[in-house]
């Protein structure tokens, strides 16, 4: 089988950038239609989700709004149990409609930290928007209102998802190979 090297492990082809685009066309109208006459305030979580957001983002037609911010908590393919605020919010969110754009939930402990952090400030409401979903993973338990993709606990990357920084830029989903 056809395989990809990043860094030093070998990836293989998972989901394709088409099977991707039409997951992310399905999300963009449920949103589209649930969020008509709200204006949301889109909220990405760098870096991951970076390439998931934009590709989201042009497929919303409502009155919306996005902003970034950057949390961490991975080093290597193991999650490290510590999630940093590297870069944090800068807009206002009271009375706003937030939707939270994450590109995988692993074991939950990044939203399950963030999102009591933001229900301080009083959103109007408080969704995930979330392209992949590891359920066999999860030791947090998160509610995700629209999801791509239920998959099983191994490591992917491409998409915007990196291994140790690299692989952000492969266009489809690669899952590691198994030695
Ligand atoms: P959680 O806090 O364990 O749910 O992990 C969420 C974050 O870990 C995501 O935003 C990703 O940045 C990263 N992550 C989790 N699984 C993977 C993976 O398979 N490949 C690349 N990054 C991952
Ligand atoms: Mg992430």
């Amino acid at each position: 089988m056809h395989t990809t090297r990043v860094i030093d492990k070998e990836f293989e082809p998972y989901l394709t950038a088409a099977e991707l685009d039409q997951a992310i066309e399905k999300m963009a109208a449920s949103i589209n239609h649930d969020y008509a006459g709200k204006k949301p305030l889109f909220i990405a979580i760098l870096n991951g989700s970076f390439v998931f957001a934009a590709d989201l983002f042009k497929k919303i037609s409502i009155d919306a709004e996005i902003c970034f911010i950057k949390l961490a908590s991975y080093k290597g393919t193991k999650s490290s149990g510590q999630v940093i605020t590297a870069i944090g919010l800068d807009t206002d969110i009271h009375n706003r409609h937030v939707i939270i754009l994450e590109d995988i939930i692993d074991t939950g402990r990044t939203m399950h930290e963030f999102l009591p952090q933001l229900m301080h400030q009083q959103p109007a409401s408080l969704e995930l928007a979330v392209l992949l979903h590891k359920p066999e993973a999860a030791v947090f338990p998160v509610r995700i209102k629209y999801l791509g993709f239920s998959i099983p606990d191994k490591f992917v990357v491409g998409y915007g998802l990196d291994y140790n920084g690299y692989g952000r830029n492969i266009p489809e989903l690669l899952r590691l190979r198994e030695a």
